[in-house]
């Protein structure tokens, strides 16, 4: 038999990204591939690459001359650039990167063996099509072994919202959902390999329609699988988050009291300007509605800044509309001119304005994180752990609202989920005891 051959990925950008990197190694897995953590003994690097802001697409091209020497010294090392970038600029980033021999957009990633065995030693591959099946079909089943007790499972794909600032709909394509079927059998295999917190991953989760019920009713069938134990989902658009996905976060136990629900801005000017086709006030009206489903919900958002034609009174709105919601975490963004995107032609903010509200938000949200955190001691949480801490004798895992709680511990294992008192609250994670 041959030596096996040793694949490194490096992956930016969103937790698809994470998912969609571990089927790949899983798909080459059949071209006599291993993993590797490191880039200087692989004979295949992949880099799953990020589309949605400037400084991230920067990012594979810097990565790419940081290889160059690894490339000179193993002419056999194969380069391939795998998502978001790859679907956007593939053809480009193989024309002008000598280097690169394939490149694979996110619809393609079942071709990846076909493409690997075509590339390389001055061959070029590249796929970026748009097929309409569901590619991890394609990709066969996974591998039988043990894994960790989270994992990512994406069950919806591209996003048919087109927000003016947004690449998605350009680099995923529209909207497509896994069948209910599918995502449930690929979910009982993780949970009989250890799995026992699933999120579902989307870029749209929430308009998922792979199943009659909708995202609601895939919640419910998955909490029927034993062995399961939490549920959660993310990314969310506030215009599909429907009375029956509501009414799953009061009801359905194994889903956990965490929602990432990204609002953008808090002024119904930009918001219009954004196209996303809700006001402020619809947005906290539904988080009203949601919070008396399940009272004790965390909410996380994400946040542009400087979005084109954004004013100081604009910008005023939206730490009011942080103000009112309270959010246990949030995710701020200077706004970033993205090609072919409608916001891109429109008059820019300038840069250190920019700059200066970036700053302001992240103190708001960042003293509502430390407030939503530091209101955890005293209470009693359940945390699934899922590794060693830093220290000897340390467990870390996740409590229900996702915050990092270390316990020092003997004979908790990972995959456990335990009571856990919360005894103080340090810059980013908890402490607490058994
Ligand atoms: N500039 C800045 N932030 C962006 N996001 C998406 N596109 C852009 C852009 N062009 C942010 C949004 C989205 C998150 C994933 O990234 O806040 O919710
Ligand atoms: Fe992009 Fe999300 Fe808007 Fe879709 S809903 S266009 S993915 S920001």
């Amino acid at each position: 038999m041959s030596e096996p051959k040793k694949l490194f990925i490096k992956t930016y950008g969103c937790q698809m990204n994470v998912y969609d990197s571990e089927r790949m190694a899983e798909a080459l897995a059949g071209q006599g591939y291993i993993p590797t953590d490191t880039a200087a003994d692989a004979d295949m690097i992949l880099l799953n690459t990020c589309h949605i802001r400037e400084k991230a697409a920067e990012k594979v091209y810097s990565e790419l001359g940081r290889l160059r020497p690894l490339k000179e010294a193993k002419p056999d090392l194969k380069i391939g650039v795998a998502g978001c970038v790859a679907q956007a600029e593939g053809a480009e980033i193989m024309a002008r990167q000598p280097l690169v021999d394939l490149v694979v957009g996110p619809q393609s990633y079942h071709r990846l063996p076909e493409l690997e065995a075509r590339a390389g030693r001055g061959r070029k591959a590249l796929d970026t099509d748009f097929p309409e099946d569901d590619k991890f079909d394609r990709l066969g089943a996974r591998p039988k072994s043990q894994r960790g007790p989270t994992a990512f499972l994406t069950v919806q794909e591209g996003c048919d919202k087109f927000c003016a600032f947004c690449v998605v709909p350009y680099t995923r394509g529209i909207e497509v959902s896994r069948a209910a079927d599918r995502v449930l059998l690929e979910a009982r295999d993780l949970v009989e390999r250890g799995v026992r917190e699933i999120t579902l991953l989307g870029q749209n989760v929430n308009a998922y329609h792979g199943h009659e019920a909708g995202l609601a009713g895939l919640i419910r069938d998955l909490a029927r699988i034993d062995g399961l134990h939490r549920i959660r989902f993310t990314t969310s658009h506030p215009n599909d988050m429907d009375d029956a996905l509501i009414a799953a976060h009061a009801e359905v136990e194994k889903l956990m009291p965490y929602l990432h629900l990204p609002v953008q801005s808090g002024s119904d000017r930009v918001l219009k300007a954004m196209n996303r086709k809700h006001t402020a006030d619809d947005y906290l009206r539904l988080v009203t509605r949601i919070r008396e489903a399940r009272p004790d919900i965390m909410l996380s958002g994400d946040f542009i800044v400087g979005f084109p034609g954004e004013t100081d009174a604009d910008f005023a709105d939206t730490l009011g509309l942080v103000e009112s919601v309270g959010y246990g975490q949030a995710y701020t963004f200077k706004y970033s001119s993205r090609p072919g995107t409608p916001a891109a032609e429109r008059v820019q903010v300038a840069e250190d304005v920019k700059d200066e509200r970036l700053q302001t938000l992240q103190a708001l949200i960042g003293r509502q994180q430390r407030a939503a955190q530091d209101a955890m001691v005293g209470r009693t949480v359940r945390v699934l752990f899922e590794k060693p801490g830093r220290m000897a004798g340390q467990m870390v895992g996740k409590s229900e609202y996702l915050h990092a709680v270390h316990v020092q511990t003997t004979g908790v294992e990972r995959g456990d989920i335990l009571p856990v008192r919360i005894v103080s609250s340090n810059s980013n994670s908890l402490k607490g005891e058994i």
